[in-house]
């Protein structure tokens, strides 16, 4: 007999397994309460979008686009076999690609549904998977989730960078994120980044051969993301490097300065890195990045930043835009690693029953409390008490409620806390109120 072969979850992807699960649900339940009360309202995107969209928001010449994305031909006959004739293939417009980030998206759909001409600013969030062929490690997954909130409208007052900040911190404290550091920096515009980059580029001209590989190549594609590098024999040189704050036009710095004393109006701590460029293209002024404990390398739990020119660069009206990107999957390692998860979950309540007359009463029973909320597990089986009692604690049940024929005919079941074996006797409307007031916390 052959031996079956036994599937896992590809590369970089993985399943998030119960009770796993309720810590995420509760964690993007809390990113929806806390953005909508800054009045943001969901959008639901596609994962598939055109290739050319992310080429042309993200850049050409950013790792994202020229290393990460999956990338497929959209057409009918979108087989394997067509992958291999893509090289020859100039019409890119025929490739689709698995979303390696969303504010792309956000700017295509702001212009294909003219919300330009809603009132008041578009605030939009948005929360799913991501895709980026990275090399896997803690923190780092091919497939990862991120909680995003974009601000599109006319206005860049810096106000709307300090309450878009503002909402991201008050979102970490209420789910314990609090280890965290706030960086922040400004990349100026397009009237002043031109002139800082030549320099920038004539200056490491100068040390080219003491900078690596991907440095040195870098000075031409991009050479602002030389600031990025970890590589420590190059952090000496880069700390002599010119710096953008010296470069800003005057309305970049006083932007930059005003946004700073906003954030101070609304106590948010921050640190100022020039170094902070991130890796995407469409970045202009105001950028920021947040760090958490219990992370190791991959520790940035959020990235965003301001993106004045990218709805125009796509094909849409003059436009302003601000947003960011929570990951998930890292945020979620940080507050379990930090001690910071609640518990959550769980089986409220196991039915022992025993004897076909407390059979009916038991499946009567288990209706009504899911009905209130409560979680119930009912066994499909006649087991003696014991064994169901003993079932009941291996799958963690807070409580056993037991129905035997004497409960059935009294009218009063005996509810078992499997924490401390305190018992109580009580009726049905007795039970589901406890049962309720237990489950809202109160304890009563
Ligand atoms: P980003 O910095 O590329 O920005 O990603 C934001 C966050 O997503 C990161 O800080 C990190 O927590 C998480 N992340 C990114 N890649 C991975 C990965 N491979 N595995 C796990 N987590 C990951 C953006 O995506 C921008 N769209 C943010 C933005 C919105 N800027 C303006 N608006």
């Amino acid at each position: 007999m052959s031996e079956r072969k036994q599937f896992r979850a590809i590369k970089g992807t993985r399943d998030i397994l119960p009770l796993d699960s309720a810590l995420w649900n509760w964690f993007e339940h809390s990113a929806r309460e806390v953005l909508e009360s800054y009045n943001y309202n969901e959008i639901r995107l596609p994962i598939l979008e055109e290739t050319q969209l992310f080429a042309r928001s993200i850049g050409t010449e950013t790792d994202v686009v020229s290393k990460e994305m999956f990338t497929f031909p959209a057409g009918a006959g979108g087989s394997a076999g067509d992958l291999e004739s893509l090289a020859e293939r100039d019409e890119a417009q025929d490739l689709i690609t698995l979303r390696p980030e969303a504010t792309a998206s956000v700017g295509r759909a702001y212009i294909e549904h003219g919300m330009h001409t809603l009132p008041g600013n578009a605030k939009l969030y948005y929360i799913g998977p991501m895709f980026r062929r990275e090399r896997p490690q803690k923190g780092r997954y091919r497939q990862f989730y991120q909680i995003g909130a974009e601000v599109l409208g006319q206005s860049d007052a810096p106000a709307i960078d300090a309450e878009l900040i503002e909402m991201l911190l008050v979102f970490f404290a209420r789910v314990g994120l609090t280890k965290t550091t706030l960086y922040l920096n400004s990349i100026g515009d397009k009237n002043c980044r031109p002139e800082y980059i030549e320099r920038l580029r004539e200056a490491l001209h100068k040390v080219k051969d003491r900078l690596g590989a991907d440095s040195q190549r870098r000075i031409e594609t991009n050479p602002l993301r030389v600031l990025d590098s970890k590589v420590p024999e190059e952090q000496e040189i880069i700390a002599a490097l010119p710096r953008i704050a010296d470069y800003l036009c005057d309305d970049c710095r006083a932007h930059f300065a005003k946004l700073k004393d906003e954030l101070n109006l609304r106590d948010v701590v921050f640190e100022e890195n020039w170094r902070l460029v991130r890796g995407l293209d469409y970045y202009t002024r105001t950028t920021f990045e947040v760090t958490a404990a219990g992370l190791g390398s991959q520790n940035a739990v959020c990235g965003g930043g301001r993106y004045d020119g990218l709805i125009e660069l796509l094909g849409g009206p003059p436009t302003k835009g601000i947003g960011f990107a929570i990951g998930s999957d890292r945020s979620i390692l940080s507050i379990q690693e930090t001690g910071a998860a609640p518990k959550l979950g769980g089986l409220a309540v196991y039915v022992a029953w025993m004897g076909g007359a407390a059979y009916p009463t038991a499946v009567k029973l288990a209706r009504k409390l899911r009905a209130a909320g409560v979680s119930v597990e009912l066994p499909g089986e006649e087991m003696k008490f014991k064994k169901s009692l003993g079932l009941a604690d291996k799958l963690g049940a807070r409580y056993a409620l037991i129905i035997g024929e004497n409960e059935v005919a009294s009218g009063k079941y005996a509810l078992k806390s499997l924490a401390d074996g305190a018992q109580r006797e009580l009726g049905e409307n007795e039970l589901l109120e406890y049962l309720e007031s237990e489950r809202r916390g109160t304890g009563a």
